[in-house]
């Protein structure tokens, strides 16, 4: 591959359908999902079951990008070889989560403002000499009584255009992320506008710092229901509402959009993306960087035990092959009888 630039590599990403594997959970986020499996998270473990889904076979071809932690790109396999070079020999590009998480913002009770640009040049100069192409950075919106407000929106936008900026100049692709949260009963209209609110903030301030957006992917949630609502938004709704959100809101410039999954289940993320892409219409990519949703079943298959790492790799490998169909319009819910 020759990627002799940051737009080359943001195409890459997401050419032919591929998306990206969100494998970036911090060591107390590892921590809970271990938990579900009666797994202890130790340094070990960790590596032990992020090993076991770079290798899987249904990596090739599906997946283009894979989002690390810190602790794991740093990190060797049980025969020596870097996790991050497992990656790049399945084809993907192995990128790299930079934010350093969330702090409440004073006098917004229930908002938080996502930080770490204090040495962010100096880190993503070590991560650039590892190989890592790509990074991200997560903001995080809730939506309640009276929130999001513009203050915690537009802190968080900018935040994230400051970072896009500086790892355009340190040569690697920036994948922003305005999440707005599934938790609480709200309806999918209250959060279609904490979204556009989000996006509208958030292109105004990529455009004010002089970020490249041909170079840039942006990682959204769907536009759906609050987890907890009585009444839940059905997939054509969802695809619909999400698309006409992104279409509205987000240039035609952009090469890819990468949806996080936010708890969605794993095949109702499919069944999303697959529903947004059925309808086309707009001039991106429009793939997938899901964490829970692409990981959930081989996690569950995997629980820790050694003769269980095939038919968690093929848990995997099932999930991205759909997930890549879905970036195409191409997934059927029957597919996933096997
Ligand atoms: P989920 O797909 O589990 O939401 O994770 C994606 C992610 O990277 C969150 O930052």
């Amino acid at each position: 591959m020759s990627l002799n630039s940051i737009e080359d590599i943001a195409t890459y990403i997401v050419a032919d359908g591929k998306g990206i594997l969100a494998a970036d959970e911090s060591n107390p986020t590892c921590g809970k999902r271990f938990d579900s499996i009666g797994v202890e998270s130790t340094e070990v473990n960790r590596r032990d079951y992020r090993e076991m889904l770079f290798r899987s076979k249904g990596m090739k071809g599906n997946i283009g990008g894979v989002i690390l932690f810190d602790e794991t790109i740093r990190q060797s396999a049980d025969d020596g070889t870097l996790l991050r070079d497992l990656i790049s020999d399945q084809g993907a590009l192995p990128g790299i989560k930079v934010d350093k998480g969330l702090q409440p913002i004073e006098d917004c009770p229930g908002e938080t403002v996502t930080v770490g640009l204090e040495g962010l040049d100096e880190r993503l100069k070590e991560y650039a000499t590892m190989g890592a192409k790509f990074t991200k950075w997560r903001a995080v919106i809730n939506i309640g009584d009276g929130i999001p407000t513009n203050k915690c929106i537009d802190a968080n936008m900018e935040a994230l255009a400051d970072y896009a900026k500086c790892a355009q100049d340190n040569g690697m692709v920036p994948i922003v992320e305005p999440e707005v949260l599934m938790d609480g009963n709200h309806s999918i209209d209250e959060c279609y506008d904490a979204t556009e609110r989000s996006l509208k903030s958030l292109f105004s301030y990529l455009k004010k710092k002089g970020v490249n957006i041909k170079g840039t992917l942006l990682k959204p949630n769907m536009v759906t229901s609050g987890k907890d609502a009585e009444e839940q938004a059905g997939i054509n709704d969802v695809a619909e509402k999400t698309l006409d959100c992104l279409i509205t809101n987000v240039p035609s410039s952009l090469p890819g959009i990468t949806f996080l999954s936010g708890g969605q289940s794993d095949v109702l993320a499919t069944a999303h993306l697959d529903a947004m892409n059925k309808i086309g219409g707009f001039s991106w990519k429009l793939s997938f960087s899901y964490g829970r949703a692409l990981q959930a079943p081989a996690l569950k298959a995997w629980g820790g035990k050694l003769e269980n790492i095939f038919i968690s790799q093929d848990e995997l490998s099932h999930r991205a092959e759909m997930n890549k169909l879905a970036s195409l319009g191409q997934w059927e819910e029957k597919l996933e009888d096997r």
